[in-house]
Parts: structure tokens; sequence; C-alpha cells
């Protein structure tokens, strides 16, 4: 189900593509001005959340798999995955803004439109760490103490980014596409969250929209730059960068199963505890790997850079995360 066969990409003259690169960094600026917010005058708006409401919806939560929690401690475990997914994302953003700087040197004198997309984005991730770091912050204050968020972004970010930069790419597109899925797909479409959840991440989306799209061109670039040797060396990088954010979900979910059987309503019983732990690491594992390669938009342009044996490759190593 996984595999990833190569697609067959349009034929572009090499001519046309700086112009067609260019427009595309040119449109990613104007929106960017466009949709530009602040996270206290028109995310956070003086608001608190609604702990009352559930945070992350159950498409990715997988809450209500749950059958025998009540409703008050499914609510507390979509919560505690918002507040982590939240901190997920203020974690990448650590290696991707890192990414993003590195290769806008590239563009230093050259094209300026490409040059002022990657500035921006660049700027736009270090707001997305501070709105991140002041959720998390809200989240503590409405929710008992004991909570741990398990890795170090700086660390992680370090890890990541002594990979290829095909790989690191390759990785930012898929969590820059699986944002927006999740956003239009899930976040948005939920009536029963929390206002305030919901709107952080209607605003990253907004943001993260030309991110996803500069990604794809900067990914493009770098592919076309690169030997097939290094490619095949960056798809092994990759497949360990997968196998790196695994480690990190399942540490994450082993702390949030732990959170959760101490401040619930009620002792679990060791058949209920298992239960949980295996559906929050499944639950983690489906928001940022699964539901990501599976997506159409990133499967097509990771399936034209790469051979079959390639994606058979990444296949397998997806399918004991894909369960
Ligand atoms: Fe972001
Ligand atoms: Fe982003």
């Amino acid at each position: 189900m996984l595999a990833l066969q190569p697609v067959r990409q349009p034929v572009v003259a090499p001519a046309q593509r700086p112009n067609i690169s260019s427009a595309r960094y040119a449109k990613a600026v104007e929106v960017s001005k466009r949709v530009r917010w602040d996270i206290d005058r028109d995310v956070i708006r003086g608001r608190r959340f609604d702990f009352t409401k559930r945070f992350l919806p159950n498409a990715l939560s997988k809450v209500d798999q749950l059958e025998f929690l009540g409703p008050d401690d499914r609510r507390l475990l979509s919560q505690i995955q918002g507040r982590t997914y939240a901190n997920i994302f203020g974690l990448v953003e650590r290696f991707i803004a890192a990414k993003v700087l590195e290769v806008s040197r590239e563009h230093w004198l050259g094209d300026q439109s490409a040059l002022e997309a990657l500035v921006r984005f660049g700027d736009e991730e270090i707001k997305h760490q501070e709105l991140f770091r002041r959720i998390e912050r809200m989240c503590a204050e409405g929710m008992p103490e004991g909570y741990t968020f398990v890795p170090e972004p700086n660390a992680v970010a370090t890890a990541v980014l002594s990979k290829s930069t095909w790989a690191v790419l390759a990785l930012t597109c898929h969590i820059e596409i699986f944002v927006l899925d999740h956003y239009h797909q899930s976040i948005g479409t939920q009536t029963d969250v929390s206002e305030l959840w919901k709107d952080v991440f209607l605003y990253h989306a907004r943001e993260e929209s030309q991110h996803a799209i500069i990604d794809e061109l900067e990914w493009v670039r770098e592919n076309a730059k690169i030997t097939p040797e290094a490619r095949d060396a960056a798809v092994d990088d990759l497949i360990a960068l997968v196998g790196a954010v695994d480690g990190i979900l399942q540490a994450q979910a082993a702390a949030d199963t732990l959170y959760f059987v101490e401040v619930c309503s009620r002792p679990l019983t060791p058949k209920e505890l298992d239960a949980v732990k295996t559906t929050v690491l499944a639950a983690y594992r489906w928001q940022y790997i699964v539901s990501g390669v599976q997506g159409k938009r990133f499967r097509d342009v990771l399936g034209s850079m790469i051979t079959p044996q390639q994606g058979e490759r990444i296949g397998a190593a997806l399918v004991p995360i894909a369960g």
C-alpha cells in the first residue's frame, strides 16, 4: 500500500524553468505579505483555551477508538495530544528555519524573489515557534501538572541537519504538506473543538501554504543538482530521518500515556492501559508520518525523483510504522 511509484512529470524545457520558478517564488512572497498575521492581534486576541472542548479532532487523535473511556477522559486525551501537536511543530520548525536560511544562500546573488520568499519563510517559522511556546504555556495553565515534552529542539535539529539537504527538504516538504491536509480535512471542519486551538492551526496553515510551495521548489532544485549516487544515499538519509521521527513519537507517546493515566478520572486496568498506549502511538504515527506519505501531493513530488527500487526501499521502511 505504501510502495512509492515514480510518476511521469510533464517535460519542461530547461530554459523555461527559471521563469516558472521565479514566478512561483514571487507569488509566494505576494501571498505571504497578504496573509501575514500577528500572534496576539490576530491569533490569541486575549483568549484562553476552552478546556470543556476537545483540541485535536478524532480523525487525528483516534480517541473515540477507546470506547471504555468516558467523554471527559476522551476529551482530556485529545487535549494532551493537541498540546503535543503544537509542541511537535515548535520542535520541527527549529530545523526547518535553519535549513531554509541555509539554502537561501544559493539565491543571495541570484533570483531576489526566491531570496525574499526564503527569508520570509524563515521569519515565519521563527514566529511560529514563538506561537507554539505561548500555546505550551497556556496549556500548562489549564491542565494538571506532570506533562512532559520529551525531545529537545536543538538536539533534534543538530541530528536532522547532519543529513543531506535532499533528505532534509524531503522531510520538510512532507511535514508542511500534511500540516495543510490536517487543517483542511480534519481540524478546520470540526465544530466541537476549542475555537482558539482551531484558530492557531487556521493561521498556521495560512502561512504554511507558501512554505509547502517553496519546499517543493527547493527540493526539486536540489534534486536537479545531485548525482544518482548522491540521491541514492539521500534516500537512505530520508529513511533514517523517518526512523528518528518514529523514535521521537514512541518516546512522546509513552510520556503522554503515562501523564494521561496519572490525571484521568479513574484507575485503568492493565488491558485498558495497553489499549491507550497502543492507540496513542498509532495516532502519532498517523499524524506525523503515515498521513503525510499517503498524501498525493507529496507522493507525486517524491515519485518524480526516485527509482522504483528506491520507492520500494522507502515503502519497506514504512511497513512497521504503518502497522
Ligand atoms: Fe510553521
Ligand atoms: Fe512551515
